[in-house]
């Protein structure tokens, strides 16, 4: 099956509604050079979702960077899947590495959140990734495979047509390090055939699989010309409209 390419940018915590209003308004001049045939979306804080989603330029959808698997509940500064529905948004970046590390998010909660987002229509980026310690000692493909597999354990594959998997390699993200396209290639080869083995060859071929880390206009192509590599998931590089759209342009091959 011929698979959409992808790109996402995750703005992490940067840009007040100001400054997000300011990229919609230079991507919009730039909608031409976002060809039809990819799927887009851009992931701010949440505080930016209202704003961006009437002025997004058609076609680029929003994503949320966090959501707590719960429904209404006495989970002070947390944010629910309804919530984020009600706002438009379609993806919900799940399992980020800043998340697991930073704030402590195990497999398990992990786990709980993908599966509040497909209960409640929307589409996980579901992110996995080796450290650089993992890397050093040869782990890779036994951590990427693991942190696909305890995410997706409880859920059915008929409630997986829609997914995406982001493989961020740790060490890779804002320090300019990158692995080559045949490396990443290969994790991702191995990432869809770990989602074939558990959940069946319909969703390993409908899965977009992106790969994430220090990703700009000048690398992207090298990455989304790999056959399992569907798009990317680009955090720095993604916060200016004109290298949002120069990415789109190179994965694109325009
Ligand atoms: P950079 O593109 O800034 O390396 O960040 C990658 C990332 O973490 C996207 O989720």
């Amino acid at each position: 099956m011929t698979r959409r390419k992808f790109l996402a940018g995750n703005w992490k915590m940067y840009k007040t509604v100001a400054e997000a209003r300011q990229f919609a308004e230079q991507l919009s001049r730039r909608s031409t050079d976002l060809s039809v045939d990819a799927d887009y979306a851009v992931c701010p804080p949440f505080t930016a979702l209202q704003a961006l989603r009437v002025i997004l330029p058609s076609g680029v959808l929003l994503g949320a960077q966090n959501v707590h698997p719960g429904g209404n509940g006495a989970y002070t500064g947390e944010v629910s899947v309804d919530m984020l529905a009600e706002l438009g948004v379609h993806y919900v970046v799940v399992g980020h590495s800043e998340r697991r590390q930073l704030f402590g998010e195990g497999d398990e909660f992990i786990a709980q959140k993908v599966e509040a987002v497909l209960q409640a229509g929307l589409i996980p980026i579901l992110c996995v990734g080796e450290n650089l310690n993992q890397r050093e000692h040869g782990q890779t493909l036994q951590v990427v495979a693991n942190q696909t597999q305890t995410a997706l354990a409880g859920i059915a594959s008929t409630a997986l047509r829609a997914l995406v998997i982001a493989y961020e390699p740790v060490w890779a993200i804002g320090s300019g390090l990158t692995p080559t396209p045949a490396e990443a290639q290969q994790v991702i080869a191995h990432i869809r055939s770990v989602v074939g083995e558990n959940k069946g060859a319909a969703v390993a071929s409908s899965v977009q699989i992106l790969y994430g880390g220090s990703v700009k206009p000048g690398n992207i192509a090298g990455f989304t010309n790999q056959p399992d590599i569907d798009g990317a998931l680009v955090g720095g590089a993604s916060l200016a409209a004109d290298s949002f759209a120069d990415m789109a342009l190179a994965m694109n091959g325009r």
